[in-house]
């Protein structure tokens, strides 16, 4: 039966993001400055999911009346076996980020980790990435999440280079039919260079960084690490020592990504700006 941690206010629409660690999610945060703005009645709390359990998890959060769910670290993938049916972006990605439920009972599934990328990399930071030569770092869900928005976007090159030979591999397996990329592993990267570095790998959780060879930063080159921090990650900071014109942090394509998934379930756009604002001034 469903526990404590699902009886809200009876007026509002129950959603959640559920992970294994969850505690530290700005998520609700978001979600509810997002809620402050449109005056849309929802509640969004964080769900700790044991790590055998997001299908049951998921199952008693939908049975209990909620509405829909965001996933993170480690569920994506599970979350993308869980849904159908499932939007074009989570079926490339592999993984969802998104999930809720239709009147008939079905669990759609979408991924708006790319999408909210390209909207803070594009939009909130005026980058470009047509025609530019992008390096993307790691082979994991997060690189899977954002390469195939990327890739639309035409690079004039596009590199994944990951520690693991196998799951670059796995990765090319999955994208190339969709256009030109190619798979290195770090040494490999030596004297090439690249307007645009993309850090995907769990390195910057670590505080640790890819061993990434010196020069491969183009003149004017942008670095963006997909995860958030308080303080620069040492991926933006090596970026910053290596002569990068920007170093930036997911933040942005967090609060994105947010309000792709409230725009789903909501049909209600919030504006991202001021909601990225409060955050790095919290
Ligand atoms: P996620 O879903 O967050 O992408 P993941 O699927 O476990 O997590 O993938 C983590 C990625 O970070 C992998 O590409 C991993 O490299 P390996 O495939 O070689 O394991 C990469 N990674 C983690 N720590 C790293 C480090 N210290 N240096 C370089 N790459 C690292």
């Amino acid at each position: 039966m469903p526990g404590p941690s699902f009886q809200v206010d009876p007026r509002c629409d129950r959603y959640c993001v559920v992970g294994n660690p969850i505690g530290h999610s700005l998520s609700p945060r978001i979600h509810q400055a997002f809620a402050e703005q449109t005056g849309e009645r929802i509640d969004y709390r964080a769900l700790l999911a044991p790590l055998d359990r997001f299908r049951e998890t998921a199952l008693e959060f939908f049975a209990a009346g909620g509405r829909g769910m965001n996933v993170t670290l480690p569920f994506k993938e599970e979350a993308w076996a869980f849904a159908s049916p499932r939007a074009a972006s989570a079926e490339t990605a592999g993984a969802a980020n998104t999930l809720w439920r239709d009147g008939e009972g079905r669990y759609h599934g979408d991924n708006t980790d790319g999408i909210g990328f390209l909207r803070d990399y594009l939009g909130n930071h005026g980058g470009s990435l047509q025609g530019q030569r992008v390096l993307v770092l790691g082979a994991g869900g997060a690189v899977r999440g954002v390469l195939g928005p990327l890739m639309k976007q035409r690079p004039a090159r596009l590199v994944v280079a990951n520690r693991t030979l196998s799951k670059a591999r796995a990765l090319y397996e999955r994208f190339s039919p969709l256009g030109e990329i190619s798979i290195y592993e770090y040494g490999a990267l030596v004297g090439q260079q690249f307007d645009a570095v993309i850090n995907g790998t769990a390195a910057s959780l670590g505080a640790e960084l890819p061993p990434l060879p010196a020069g491969i930063l183009a003149a004017g080159a942008w670095c963006y690490d997909l995860v958030y921090a308080p303080e620069p990650t040492r991926f933006m900071r090596w970026g910053l020592e290596c002569g990068a014109a920007r170093a930036l942090d997911g933040l942005g394509m967090l609060v994105e990504q947010a309000a792709e998934a409230f725009y789903i379930w909501r049909r209600v756009r919030p504006a991202t700006g001021p909601v990225i604002e409060l955050l790095r001034a919290e």
